[in-house]
């Protein structure tokens, strides 16, 4: 059953999820949702745990200075979109390296350097793909925070966004049985895409724009953008990954790049692990002028890979869950897991390529933790931590780290 107290909490920390932590009266720790390290705050505890409980918000009774008024005005209306829109964008890439440092010292038991924090990217406009729901009305939307029925973007538009990519959001009509849409475009070629899931159906959008059902994916229909990123044109489907802003997995490939740092010498045989549709593999590739080899297991992935990857001389494309390949012989890995990590079945696997340098890009905290844990106990060193703000506005974390493990 909820017990509604509510008491006065100093805020003294951020958990990686986005949320404040502080301690109750009773000295459990407390997570509460839009608060920040410095604060103190009105709660009322939503949720009671043997040892910890959830908070929500009710008045700040002494603000952190890194606190702003939210830039979007979807966020008075509860859209759980951007998570951190009350954070100065200075003070979100501040948060987000110590919640990595505290991920690597206290899940991974490593002791990281410092953070490079990374660059510094525009804070909105920056989204190329965007996932939403539809609205009942046809209208495409985010849900709101703590309600089911979601809230339709509207002539307001998405802050974070691209124009491209806005205009959809803002314009499109995607009438019942549509559930759920997911544009994504190209900003340096203008190519726009929509998916829409279960079918296209009676939905409208601009012309010139691509539409596609999960339906007639399902049948071996095929649909794709094309996006240009570090110097190198991408074909990217509809169901395949690709990193959401350009600028960001342009800042990313220069992160996997230091990191790998004097090891990626003319010649070196890259493996790249989680491959998608081939970014690293292709960026590296063309770099060392030596043998690559992707390894990803989404056939859309691998698809455009291939397309992608076919100026390289012998690139080896491997469609294989990577917790299953076989490892082949490597100078570099670069590895780029989904959110689960890579998990204790795939660490022994990058050792057993001989490679003396990893590049890891995580994209959740605890993974990441749990993943340097792994590395460390398997004779990898930890070199160098940087993050790559690709979600500004949210909590979410993205990270290379770069590992080094003597022959
Ligand atoms: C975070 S994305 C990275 C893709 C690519 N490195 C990029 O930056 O565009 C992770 C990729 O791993 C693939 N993937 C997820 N689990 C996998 C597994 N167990 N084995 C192989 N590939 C997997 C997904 O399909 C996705 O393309």
């Amino acid at each position: 059953m909820e017990v509604a107290t509510s008491e006065e909490v100093a805020v003294t920390g951020v958990a990686a999820g986005g949320e404040g932590v502080g301690r109750l009266g009773d000295g459990r720790a407390v997570f509460v949702r839009g608060v920040l390290p410095g604060e103190r705050v009105r709660v009322t505890v939503t949720e009671e745990r043997k040892r910890f409980a959830r908070g929500t918000l009710v008045e700040v009774v002494e603000a952190a200075p890194e606190r702003m008024a939210p830039p979007c005005p979807q966020v008075e209306a509860g859209c759980g979109g951007c998570d951190w829109q009350h954070v100065a964008p200075a003070a979100q890439r501040e948060l987000k390296g110590r919640i990595v440092t505290d991920a690597l010292r206290r899940i991974g038991r490593v002791e990281p350097p410092p953070p490079d924090l990374g660059p510094e990217l525009a804070p909105e406009g920056w989204r190329t793909t965007v996932r939403a729901v539809v609205e009942g009305e046809g209208r495409a939307g985010f849900r709101l925070h703590h309600a089911h029925e979601p809230l339709a973007v509207g002539p307001g538009g998405c802050l974070v966004a691209h124009p491209l990519v806005d205009e959809i959001l803002r314009e499109g009509v995607f009438p019942r049985p549509v559930g759920e849409v997911t544009v994504r475009v190209g900003a340096a070629t203008g190519e726009r895409l929509v998916l829409c899931t279960p079918t296209v159906g009676d939905s409208q959008v601009a012309a010139g724009v691509v539409m596609v059902g999960a339906d007639e994916l399902a049948s071996g229909h095929r649909a794709w953008i094309h996006e240009i990123v570090a110097g190198r044109r991408w074909r990217i489907s509809a169901e395949s990954f690709f990193q959401s802003r350009p600028d960001g997995t342009e800042a990313l490939v220069d992160a996997v790049v230091t990191a790998l740092g004097e090891t990626l010498t003319p010649g070196a045989t890259v493996v790249d692990l989680y491959s998608g549709v081939g970014l690293f593999a292709g960026v590296l590739g063309e770099r060392t002028g030596g043998r690559v080899v992707a390894v990803e297991s989404s056939r859309s992935a691998v698809a455009d890979a291939r397309i992608n990857l076919a100026d390289l001389d012998g690139a080896r494309i491997v469609r294989s869950d990577v917790r299953r390949w076989h490892p082949s012989a490597a100078d570099v890995v670069v590895a780029d897991p989904s959110r689960q990590g890579l998990g204790a079945e795939v660490v022994p696997r990058i050792g057993a390529t001989g490679a003396s340098a990893l590049a890891l890009v995580s994209c959740d905290p605890g993974a990441l933790g749990r993943d340097a844990g792994l590395l460390a106990a398997d004779g990898w060193r930890l070199g160098s931590v940087r993050l790559v703000d690709l979600f500004p506005h949210t909590s979410h974390v993205e990270v290379v780290t770069g590992w080094i493990r003597p022959n």
